[in-house]
């Protein structure tokens, strides 16, 4: 059976849910949807229900499904949907699930997607659910990482910044836990990894090194980035006191060497100075790219099974 096989019919909505099969097996497929690969998905529908804003992943999923012939429905701003008037998130998926095919679905709420996806009868693909995950974040992460370094295994990755609310650093590290990836964690105390997640990547003595300073971090191959989650703080006042807590610069980039990968899933707010961003390995606009290249290939294989040719359901 082809790997593609794996994704059809399926709802994404954690990283941990995919097995490393499953991983490599759309990593494998990806770069057949770099260019043009024709109307695969035409007479299907893809919704976007997003209460939180985006710029990548919405116009990236609905990019790659109108790039594959499909079509799309939805809306950017909870505000402007029945939502507004009071309806539950269980009775709008009930609802939308009868206009489409799939649904890519942003929400403030932890949990948000798994209630989807089993209301619903369609997949449902979590596009970010609160600070828990970004499954497909880490998908295009994955493969902007194996492009760039050619593997995955016995790489050292750096984590830096907003651990503790950063969804992506939280679908990443359990996605990295299916290869041989040391996890060095950096950032200010009050941002450090949520407890539950901590003890699981410890336990499988895969944490490097946890510092508040860069200094201390070692030998890099890749530093992913990630914005202070002001959003997500219960408590303004202590946004306030990290919201300067820490920054990438050239030089600190430059000190890990030329071969350093920087990657952060954006938006950047301060916390990567633009200077950083003439450096070769400086990948985060190739990695938003990448984004749409990777959901064609994922939006093909969940809708009809199929990969690169050959490779049919
Ligand atoms: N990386 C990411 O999720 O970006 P958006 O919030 O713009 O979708």
């Amino acid at each position: 059976m082809s790997p593609a096989h794996g994704f059809r019919g399926r709802s994404v909505v954690s990283a941990d849910d995919f097995s490393k099969e499953d991983l490599v097996g759309l990593l494998d497929a990806s770069p057949f949807f770099e260019g043009d690969v024709g109307p695969r998905l035409r007479g299907k529908v893809l919704g976007t229900l997003f209460f939180e804003p985006s710029t990548r992943t919405r116009l990236s999923f609905e990019s790659a499904m109108h790039r594959l012939g499909g079509a799309v429905v939805g809306f950017a701003d909870a505000k402007m949907s029945s939502h507004a008037k009071g309806e539950s998130l269980a009775d709008t998926i009930r609802v939308v699930e009868s206009y489409c095919d799939a649904i890519v679905l942003r929400h403030p709420m932890e949990g948000a997607a798994r209630l989807a996806a089993e209301t619903a009868h369609v997949p449902v693909i979590n596009g970010g659910d609160g600070s828990n995950q970004h499954p497909t974040q880490t998908f295009l992460d994955l493969y902007t990482i194996r492009k760039s370094t050619r593997r995955l295994d016995g790489l050292h990755v750096g984590f830096f910044g907003d651990l503790r609310y950063s969804r992506t650093v939280h679908s990443l590290a359990k996605a990295l836990l299916h290869f041989d990836v040391k996890m060095t964690f950096v950032g200010p105390p009050m941002l450090r990894l949520p407890e539950e997640l901590r003890a699981t990547l410890a336990e499988h003595g895969r944490i490097g090194v946890e510092a508040e300073s860069l200094e201390a971090a070692g030998d890099l191959d890749v530093l992913y980035v990630t914005r202070i989650q002001k959003e997500r703080f219960p408590d303004p006042a202590d946004y306030e006191k990290v919201k300067h807590g820490y920054r990438l610069d050239r030089a600190t980039a430059e000190r890990f060497g030329p071969d350093l990968k920087i990657l952060h899933p954006l938006p950047r707010v301060t916390e990567v100075d633009p200077d950083v961003d003439a450096l070769p390995g400086a990948l985060y606009f190739e990695q938003a790219k990448n984004g749409v290249t990777v959901r064609k290939a994922l939006l093909s294989m969940i809708l009809t099974g199929d990969g690169p040719e050959g490779w049919h359901g």
